[in-house]
């Protein structure tokens, strides 16, 4: 389990912009070469717009030229919604680790997490 990552998605999530559910969700993903990056979800008024945690650390690695395969692990404070299932699919994250509501952190994988995927042909 990757317990530091784990603190630095819970460290992120003070720092969500959750003004409609207020609920603050934080992760964090570690690169092959150890760079970490932080996200955190991101609300709107217009509430489908919002962006979940995951998708916001993914894309801050992504920006600085990561990409699917050069991750290690991510971590979140919540249970990854189906979306995000999906992301972390894409992203081949080795390992995924989340804080159920009971406290108790899980380590998974994304096979487990959304079974049976498709590809795009060709
Ligand atoms: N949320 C995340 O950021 N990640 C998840 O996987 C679960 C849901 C956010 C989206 C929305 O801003 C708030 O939690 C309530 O659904």
């Amino acid at each position: 389990m990757s317990e530091d990552l784990v603190q630095r998605a819970a460290a992120a999530a003070a720092r969500a912009y959750a003004p409609y559910s207020n609920y603050l969700v934080g992760a964090a993903v570690r690169t092959r070469d150890g760079k970490v990056f932080e996200g955190v979800n991101v609300e709107n008024a217009a509430y489908p717009l919002g962006v979940c945690a995951e998708r916001t650390a993914i894309g801050s690695a992504v920006a600085a030229g990561y990409r699917p395969g050069d991750f290690e692990a991510i971590a979140m404070t919540a249970s990854p919604c189906g979306g995000c299932r999906q992301w972390l699919h894409e992203f081949r994250f080795d390992s995924v680790s989340y804080r159920r509501e009971s406290g108790e952190v899980v380590t998974t994988t994304p096979a487990a997490l959304l079974p049976d995927t498709w590809e795009l042909p060709g």
